[in-house]
């Protein structure tokens, strides 16, 4: 029952009709037995500014921040943590007295979410596609996490050294920028993250052209999770390839968020049976 102790939490994005966080926030509040309500707010790109200081004024205790307000949003926060700094994007702000905190728990999601796979990236070799907001993230979680070495492959080449060059700043190991044209030729593959929207729209669309690719990968992760098996995840998978479609990572940076808001710990245990049962409601969906 909501009540005038309900703890308020939200999302802010535009568009948010199609979020799926309401239902693993509220789902969260009702298993962890948390007094927390969640509630997804449409934002404009215009009016972010006035929407995180009304949230504050509200008394609003956490909210989370997705497309396209995560790295915008920094302006408007009191204060920033030193990973979501190095990501350059937002996905969860916190109350504190004098503004939000911003924090980034989606470098946490990929991790928790591999990590539950039985996949350790610790000592190999991460080729992560694409070179916006969530491979920085992925590349972030890779270095914190002890990959040996990172291949960042975009499309934009100029876009992929941009990165490589700013995560040189803050991590003393090999990290390289290639073309898109090139990426069955990268030899240190054991880890790949797909984090463009190629095969989200157009579930046939593939960046990975030739099966040839996947020679030498262990393991692959797609941060898409609609439609559930992409053409990228149906190719890994015909491969013998373990591979991981978008939503673990979503429940898991949504368990991260959850316990920064609610000061809790969520129990790994506790969280995988979450995920399953986040995942039959999501399929029904
Ligand atoms: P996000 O913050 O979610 O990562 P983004 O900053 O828009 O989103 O980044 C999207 C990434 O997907 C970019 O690396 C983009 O490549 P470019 O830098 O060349 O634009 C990549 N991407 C999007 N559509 C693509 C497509 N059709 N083919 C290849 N790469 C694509």
């Amino acid at each position: 029952m909501i009540t005038a102790q309900t703890v308020v939490l939200g999302i802010i994005g535009h568009p948010i009709g199609h979020s799926f966080s309401p239902q693993i926030h509220n789902y969260f509040a009702r298993i962890f037995r948390q007094q927390a309500c969640y509630a997804a707010f449409n934002v404009l790109p215009e009016h972010l500014g006035e929407a995180v200081a009304g949230a504050h004024s509200l008394g609003i205790k956490g909210l989370n921040v997705t497309i396209p307000h995560k790295q915008t949003c920094i302006d408007f926060l009191s204060r920033v943590d030193k990973t979501a700094r190095r990501i350059a994007a937002v996905n969860t702000l916190v109350y504190e007295q004098d503004g939000y905190a911003g924090y980034n728990t989606d470098h946490i999601g990929m991790y928790m979410a591999l990590k539950a796979a039985g996949i350790d990236i610790r000592g190999k070799s991460a080729v992560i596609i694409g070179a916006g907001g969530t491979a920085c993230a992925a590349c972030v979680m890779a270095a914190d996490k002890g990959a040996m070495e990172i291949t960042i492959a975009n499309r934009t080449l100029e876009k992929a050294e941009l990165l490589a060059d700013r995560l040189k700043g803050f991590f003393n190991m090999p990290i390289t920028a290639v073309p898109l044209s090139v990426i069955n030729d990268i030899a240190h593959k054991d880890i790949v993250i797909q984090t463009t929207s190629v095969g989200m729209n157009y579930p046939e669309d593939c960046l990975i052209e030739s099966a040839g690719f996947f020679r030498g990968v262990s393991a692959a992760l797609e941060l898409i999770y609609n439609p559930w098996e992409t053409k990228f995840v149906k190719m890994a998978k015909l491969n013998h390839i373990q591979a991981l479609n978008g939503f673990s990572t979503l429940v898991y940076q949504a368990a991260a968020s959850f316990e920064l808001w609610m000061g809790i710990n969520l129990t790994e245990g506790f969280l995988k049976q979450a995920a399953a049962d986040l995942e039959s409601l999501a399929k029904q969906a």
